[in-house]
Formats: C-alpha cells, sequence, structure tokens
C-alpha cells in the first residue's frame, strides 16, 4: 500500500557541535543552519509535500547562555525578512506555533508579517515552531476546552480526541507521518508530543548544516518502505 505523507517535522539540531568540531563558535553554526533551511524547504516544496514542520527554538532553549539567545532572536528576524520573497516565489505558506508572545518584538512583527503576507500561497505550509513546547501546547489546549466547558459551550462528556487535535496551535496542520532528527541524539526534546503519536522516526547522524535536500529525498524513500500498521497486523494492511 502506498504510504501517504502529508506532513514531515524536522528536530534541526547540531548546529553548535558541527562549529565547535571546526574550531568556530555555535554562532557560525547557526548561520549555516540557515542555508540548510532554505535548501531543505525547497526539497520540500519540490517532492510536493503539503506540511513541514522544522523546530527552530524549543521553550527549553531560552535556559541558554543570553548571547545565544540574542544571536539567534537576530538571525531569525533578518532570515524572515529576507526569505520573503523566496517564500513567495515557492508558493510557500508560512505559519508559526509556539508562544510567539514571548519572542522578542522585532521577531514577532516580521514573523506576523511574513505570515499574512505568504497566506494565500497554496504550495507547502511552513511552520516554524518557535519557543515551543509539546507540553505545553497540550496545557494551552486544555485551557482552551475548560474555557468552553465552563461557558457552557461544551459538553466534558463530549471532549474527544478529536476535541484536542481541534484545540491544538495550528488544528488545521495534520499529524506529523515523519519525524527526523539530525545531529546523532535520539530524543524527542519535547516537540509535538500529541502528533508524533503515530509518526515514523528516523534519526540521522548528519549535523543540520550539514544536511541538505538529498538527504531528506533518501529519507523520504525510506519512509515510503516502511509498514505502517496503526496497531493491525501486517496481512491486514498489505490487503487494504
Ligand atoms: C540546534 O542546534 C539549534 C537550536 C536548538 C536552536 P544546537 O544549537 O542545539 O546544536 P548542538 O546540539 O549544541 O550541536
Ligand atoms: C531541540 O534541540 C530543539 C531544537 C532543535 C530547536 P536541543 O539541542 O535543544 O535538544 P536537547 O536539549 O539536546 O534535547
Ligand atoms: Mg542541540
Amino acid at each position: 500500500m502506498e504510504q501517504s505523507l502529508k506532513h514531515i517535522a524536522i528536530i534541526m539540531d547540531g548546529n553548535g557541535r558541527w562549529a565547535q568540531r571546526q574550531g568556530k563558535d555555535r554562532s557560525f553554526g547557526h548561520k549555516q543552519g540557515i542555508e540548510s533551511v532554505r535548501n531543505v524547504v525547497e526539497g520540500a516544496s519540490q517532492k510536493q509535500i503539503p506540511f513541514l514542520t522544522l523546530y527552530a527554538f524549543s521553550t527549553e532553549n531560552w535556559n541558554r547562555p543570553e548571547e545565544e539567545i540574542d544571536l539567534l532572536m537576530q538571525l531569525l528576524a533578518s532570515a524572515i525578512v529576507n526569505e520573503v520573497p523566496t517564500l513567495m516565489k515557492n508558493n510557500v505558506r508560512l505559519k508559526t506555533s509556539g508562544r510567539i508572545d514571548t519572542l522578542p518584538v522585532d521577531c514577532q512583527n516580521s514573523l506576523q508579517k511574513a505570515v499574512v503576507q505568504t497566506s494565500t500561497n497554496t504550495g507547502l505550509t511552513l511552520v516554524l515552531a518557535l519557543s515551543y513546547s509539546g507540553r505545553s501546547e497540550l496545557v494551552d489546549a486544555a485551557k482552551k476546552i475548560s474555557e468552553k466547558v465552563k461557558f457552557g459551550t461544551l459538553n466534558p462528556d463530549d471532549i474527544s480526541e478529536e476535541t484536542f487535535s481541534q484545540n491544538l496551535y495550528n488544528p488545521d496542520v495534520p499529524d506529523v507521518d515523519l519525524m527526523i532528527r539530525t545531529g546523532g541524539d535520539t530524543r524527542i526534546s519535547n516537540f509535538l508530543l500529541w502528533q508524533i503519536a503515530y509518526s515514523e522516526l528516523f534519526f540521522t547522524p548528519i549535523m543540520w548544516p550539514d544536511f541538505k535536500k538529498e538527504n531528506l529525498f533518501d529519507i523520504i524513500e525510506l519512509f515510503y518502505t516502511r509498514e505502517r500498521r496503526f496497531g493491525k497486523t501486517g496481512e491486514q494492511v498489505q490487503t487494504q
């Protein structure tokens, strides 16, 4: 059976180590990482993937040294502004996920502008996860649901998995089919906890600045060879 591949999510890890191995500052890795973002977004568009989510900054990353956070925020603000023409050219629609209101105001403004400007594009939807935490997203969903119960528009007996999905940050973005982490570590680091319930997971030792669309294409090929059984038997799935 042909696998459906609607949504790829990537934990873009390894920028710092990539730079340090060459005797350079971690910031050099973050700058180089932007090149990979551009290249991989282009690759996902070429493969006509409907949704790509990139984990760019976690809630936990606020615990990094102030200097590194400042640099990451500056890079983010300038990259967004610089990339809008390319997003437009490639028909990419930008969305964000996370507690965007905790970002510096200039980042919020350039993000907001880019989201509005690209909102009617019909190709790839690119979701940037920024100041994102999977647990916070679930807590925020629980708060929204509680409000509806409080105001009498939702009956607690009617709360379902669908209710949760509908109250996440981007209810129109489907669950993740393929989750990739670069940089050699094999953990989730609080990314999309709800949406990866049945994702195929791929971990690659390639550091993010070295990860390019060819690497993405190789993983996509491997994804299509995997049998996703969703709890059923292999026989059931093969005769579907
Ligand atoms: C990923 O690379 C980028 C962010 C988390 C912002 P890292 O900065 O985590 O790089 P390593 O994992 O230390 O090499
Ligand atoms: C995960 O990478 C977050 C992003 C890629 C944005 P980290 O480098 O922060 O993850 P840990 O701390 O090693 O788990
Ligand atoms: Mg890391």
